[in-house]
């Protein structure tokens, strides 16, 4: 995580909020922001962390997945810079490890799992899962509803092992994607420097690379998806939530994780929260949690886990797996 803390009051010198409104309608008390510190450099740091826990040499890695909605670069990867960074892989190939970056928003992190799963499955022996994201560089400032929500940070895991339990869940709804979005460059070259119209995708016109988000329908969307993702990812592992230890929700808003938790019958004591720490950190939000859990000793050996992501796309889903 970045050193530099932003709490609910420093927003009170940009935006008309207060403490009591983001910390009543959110949970978010404090968020880290980055102090210049990119994406490659907090995933970096993050991979170290887990390669040293897991006791695994970087020349031993097979494969890295990095997720991010706020990559350094649109090229090359995330996943391809701290490969060359921390000289992963080798053992098996020439050179380095082969390395992919997926964007599946704040879902990055369940797809990245659910495919990390399923190359173990094909012979890949040892994964390294980077999600790391500067979203405070994209956020709208002028608009006070989205722009308190979001803090920065890196999170890693080093998937090995084919037993045990594994199940998942992942769906889309793209009709939902003009609800949040970040434009990429626009339509425009050398031939065609000012184009008069490029084909209008019903999305608001916005600022190359600055977030729009539809607070009132994400919320809507991720309180109806947590649930079907959660019990479906239970369905296709053959148990029910009522078996699992343990949900780490994505950490968008505490009353969207309360809502989930209510409509699965479950309680607050088995959802992971620390939203109050580090408010919404897209992709890494998940993994950030986990390693928390693994300072502080709770995660177990065989605990029985479900990850649950919503986000742009949007895009949505749940992994059950067993520590
Ligand atoms: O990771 C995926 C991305 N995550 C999300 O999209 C999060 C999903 N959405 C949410 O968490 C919530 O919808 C928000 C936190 C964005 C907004 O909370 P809300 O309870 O849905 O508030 P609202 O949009 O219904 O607004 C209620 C009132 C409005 O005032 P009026 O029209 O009732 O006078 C807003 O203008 O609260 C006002 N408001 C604020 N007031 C003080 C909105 N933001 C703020 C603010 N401070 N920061």
């Amino acid at each position: 995580m970045p050193e530099t803390v932003a709490v609910n009051d420093d927003y009170t010198k940009i935006v008309d909020t207060s403490d009591e409104w983001i910390r009543g309608r959110t949970g978010i008390s404090e968020r880290r922001v980055s102090n210049g510190e990119p994406v490659w450099y907090m995933s970096q740091k993050a991979a170290e962390t887990a390669m040293a826990r897991a006791n695994v040499d970087a020349k031993d890695i097979d494969l890295v997945i990095s997720t991010s909605v706020s990559p350094d670069y649109i090229y090359p990867s995330v996943s391809c810079v701290v490969q060359g960074k921390l000289g992963i892989g080798g053992n098996k190939t020439s050179k380095g490890a082969a390395a992919i970056d997926i964007n599946c928003a704040c879902a990055g992190f369940v797809y990245a799992l659910d495919m990390a799963a399923r190359y173990i499955s094909t012979g890949y022996e040892t994964i390294l899962m980077l999600s790391g994201e500067n979203v405070t560089k994209s956020v709208d400032y002028s608009d006070r509803s989205s722009c308190i929500l979001f803090g920065d940070g890196a999170g890693a895991c080093v998937i090995q092992g084919k037993e045990g339990l594994f199940g998942s869940f992942l769906a889309s709804e793209g009709e939902g994607a003009k609800h949040i979005y970040a434009r990429s460059h626009p339509v425009k070259n050398a031939f065609s420097p000012a184009p008069e119209a490029s084909l209008y995708d019903g999305f608001e016109i916005t600022e190359f690379g600055k977030m729009f988000l539809n607070g009132k329908e994400v919320y809507k969307f991720a309180t109806r998806v947590m649930v079907e993702a959660v019990q479906k990812a239970c369905e296709n592992a053959n148990i029910t939530p009522d078996n699992l230890d343990l949900i780490i929700p994505h950490q968008a808003n505490l009353r969207i994780m309360e809502t989930a938790a209510q409509k699965l019958g479950q309680t607050m004591e088995k959802f992971y929260v620390n939203i109050e720490r580090y408010g919404n950190t897209s992709s890494a939000s998940i993994p950030i949690c986990l390693h928390e859990l693994a300072e502080s000793g709770k995660l177990k050996r065989g605990s029985r886990i479900c990850c649950v992501g919503f986000g742009a796309g949007l895009s949505y889903g749940a992994v059950v797996f067993d520590y």
